[in-house]
């Protein structure tokens, strides 16, 4: 395992830049053919913002005018109605809208969308874990009350810092007051879960900036908190602008840790910390169910195949993604054209990063009961982990240590196959 270390995050396995146009494409109804559809993951991708913010490759774009919102919006409709005939899915056990910034949508238009949804998906909206993103600047008491109603329990806001300081250097410019509006607002309607978003490491971010940043997250009382590493990403603002991430990220992450371990936290990840009181449940496993995602820029993951339109992080080249994604029509929502065929091997692989990258740690039964084999043999890299102190395992779970937790990053990465390492090698990013 190189030093290298935080060069990127391994939320999902194999990574998006290892997708590329599958020849032929695959009929969704093959595809999802074998899979349970008892506990699926239903995902809505909204790709707007009002800005772009300095750090964020993500796939959105901005400012996208009510005519382009408006022809997603109806695009994604006549999509969820050709995939939920495709794949004839039994139930949703969780659901989430991210993207993007969901709250750009105005209450019609989110009235609009979930009232499609609730006609074409079987989901119990009040039952099920239901999230939705927020930036400050677009988030409302009218859509809080709205987001609510529909059954909306999860409200996750991208904070990035309480410091103006960390906020101008992120690139993420906001008006004084307005974050702590909209955590007023949020408080007030009650949700289950308030989640805050922050990232550690921009230029001129030390502990003491850091602390502050935290202490008045907590001020909020969040359900979850999740940090992220400033990662650097290429054709982002801070990217041309020659920033480069602060040295001392780790010793930045070993801080929060111990600072939220302290104050009533739990971790559950690297970047995930929940109130100790806080017990979101769902019965829906992200290493095995499979996820539906919808919309331009959303990602659908069944065992055996996992596809989304095609990726862009340039204005010109998400613009021509949504733009073909609205004109789309049966038979181009009914087949994937765009993604990455796993194999047995990489399965094994992406239930042991999955697994692995949380406290929870990997199971050996629940890894035998599912593949039949022994995860030692199938991933004999993970004894290395032993032989450098970063993993425990006490025959019944293995699991990183908090050592290894502060190099995850590195880990995740580290066990990609060659196949995923090569084919991410020659992704060129538009
Ligand atoms: C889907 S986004 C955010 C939601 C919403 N659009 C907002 O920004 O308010 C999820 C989170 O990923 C994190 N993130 C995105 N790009 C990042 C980067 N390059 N480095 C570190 N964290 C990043 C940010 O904390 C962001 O809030
Ligand atoms: S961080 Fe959020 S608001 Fe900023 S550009 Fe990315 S998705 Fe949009």
């Amino acid at each position: 395992m190189s030093d290298g270390g935080y060069d990127g995050y391994a939320y999902g396995y194999p990574h998006k830049t290892s997708y590329g146009p599958l020849h032929p494409p695959v009929p969704l109804e093959r595809a999802w053919q074998t899979e349970d559809k008892k506990k699926l993951f239903l995902y809505v991708h909204l790709p707007f913002c009002e800005m772009r913010c300095g750090f964020c490759n993500l796939f959105t774009t901005v400012q996208p005018g009510a005519g382009l919102v408006q022809q997603t919006i109806a695009a994604i409709h006549r999509q969820s109605e050709i995939v939920a005939g495709a794949i004839a899915p039994e139930r949703i056990a969780q659901a989430a809208f991210g993207g993007g910034t969901p709250s750009f949508l105005s209450e019609g238009e989110i009235e609009q969308l979930f009232s499609k949804l609730r006609g074409t998906w079987p989901v119990q909206w009040q039952g099920i874990p239901v999230s939705f993103e927020v930036s400050p600047g677009t988030i409302t008491r009218e859509k809080l009350v709205l987001l609510k109603c529909m059954g909306v329990d999860r409200i996750s806001m991208g904070v990035q810092s309480f410091v103006p300081q960390d906020l101008v250097a992120l690139k993420r410019p906001q008006p004084a007051g307005q974050l702590e509006q909209a955590c007023r607002m949020i408080k007030a309607a009650g949700f289950p879960v308030f989640n805050i978003d922050l990232i550690y490491g921009n230029e001129g971010q030390d502990s003491k900036r850091w602390q502050t940043s935290l202490e008045r997250a907590l001020e909020w009382s969040p359900e979850e908190l999740y940090l992220y590493p400033l990662y650097i990403r290429n054709l982002t603002n801070l990217d041309r602008s020659g920033k480069r991430p602060a040295e001392h990220r780790r010793d930045l992450y070993r801080q929060a840790r111990d600072f939220l371990l302290a104050a009533g936290y739990r971790q559950v990840s690297m970047r995930l910390f929940r109130r100790a009181d806080i017990n979101r449940a769902t019965d829906y496993c992200c290493q095995e169910d499979g996820m539906v995602g919808l919309g331009p820029g959303a990602r659908s993951y069944t065992q055996s195949l996992h596809y989304s339109s095609e990726y862009a992080v340039g204005q010109p080249g998400v613009r021509s993604i949504i733009e073909k994604f609205n004109v789309q029509d049966s038979p181009g929502y009914a087949c994937a054209d765009y993604g990455v065929m796993l194999d047995e091997h990489e399965q094994k692989l992406r239930y042991v990063i999955k697994s692995l990258l949380r406290t929870a740690g990997i199971s050996h039964g629940e890894y035998q009961r599912r593949f039949g084999s022994s995860m030692e043999e199938d991933v004999p890299q993970l004894l290395e982990l032993f032989e450098l102190g970063l993993a425990t395992d006490d025959n019944s779970v293995l699991r990183l240590n908090d050592e290894g937790m502060v190099w995850s990053d590195t880990i995740g990465p580290w066990l990609y196959s060659d196949a995923v390492t090569s084919r991410m090698d020659v992704y060129e990013l538009t």
